[in-house]
């Protein structure tokens, strides 16, 4: 942190209920090395308590507080103010897109989560049978381990910056597809290849690679989903000749 101090006019979207969102202007002071998170929480703490928005571990592990930070999505915890705007600057917070928004800056990722189980992106291995250097969380409803993918922390980003996301939220998107091909070189089983080899999954990316350029954790879901079109391939044209 630095003594500086600049005066930054944060735009925040605000949107209650079914009303439509809409930019809302203040003019806060900040230390440039504070993260945009540290100034939109300010904006709640000393202007409006009612300001919503996502957050947890403030080191870019829970995946939560993703937002678009002018019109680009940012893990907004570990974006410095200084990388985004300037002294006397305008920065602009919305939430993220693709996704239903719920209100202000949250959104409602319940059908990622969803999806990110059909694909098992929550792996699933006998417990105290993992020889994997992934780590490990054991749930109790079921005491099976589960494990995720290891350097995905689901924040969204991806899909948010996604074309095709952007046309049908019936495609996958990168991360879901990106927690499948995990999952595929992991069990190495080819089970995974079914669950995305279809319109809605792998063939539907563009290969714009939009998404691994936001990805805050270097997972590259872009190439992953290449990968799994070559692996998919390979394993179809093994079994169309009998082969397992
Ligand atoms: S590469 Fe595919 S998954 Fe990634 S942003 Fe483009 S269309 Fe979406
Ligand atoms: S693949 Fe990257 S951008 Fe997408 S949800 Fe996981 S960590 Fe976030
Ligand atoms: S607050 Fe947890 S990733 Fe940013």
């Amino acid at each position: 942190m630095s003594t500086e101090r600049w005066t930054v006019n944060f735009l925040v979207s605000r949107k209650i209920g079914d009303t439509k969102a809409h930019l809302e202007s203040f003019k806060i002071e900040v230390d440039p090395d504070e993260y945009v998170l540290d100034g939109v929480e300010r904006i709640w703490a000393f202007h409006d308590r009612s300001l919503t928005f996502r957050h947890a571990c403030h080191h870019s592990t829970c995946g939560a507080c993703g937002m678009l930070v002018n019109g680009v999505e940012k893990l907004t915890c570990i974006t410095t103010i200084r990388s985004v705007t300037h002294n006397g600057g305008t920065l602009k917070v919305e939430p993220l897109r693709n996704f239903p928004v719920v209100s202000d800056l949250v959104v409602d990722m319940g059908l990622f989560y969803t999806r990110m189980d059909e694909v098992k992106a929550s792996q699933v291995v006998p417990v105290n049978n993992s020889t994997l250097p992934y780590e490990t969380v054991e749930f109790p409803a079921d005491g099976i381990e589960h494990e995720r993918l290891a350097d995905c922390i689901e924040c969204g980003c991806c899909i948010s910056a996604c074309p095709v996301a952007l046309t049908t939220d019936s495609y996958y998107g990168p991360a879901v597809l990106a927690g499948a091909h995990q999952t595929e070189s992991i069990l190495k089983d080819g089970q995974a290849f079914n669950l995305v080899d279809h319109a809605d999954g792998i063939w539907r990316c563009h290969s714009g690679f939009e998404c691994s350029a936001v990805c805050p954790s270097n997972v590259d879901p872009a190439w992953r989903i290449m990968d799994l079109r070559r692996r998919v391939i390979g394993h179809r044209i093994k079994q169309f000749f009998g082969k397992k």
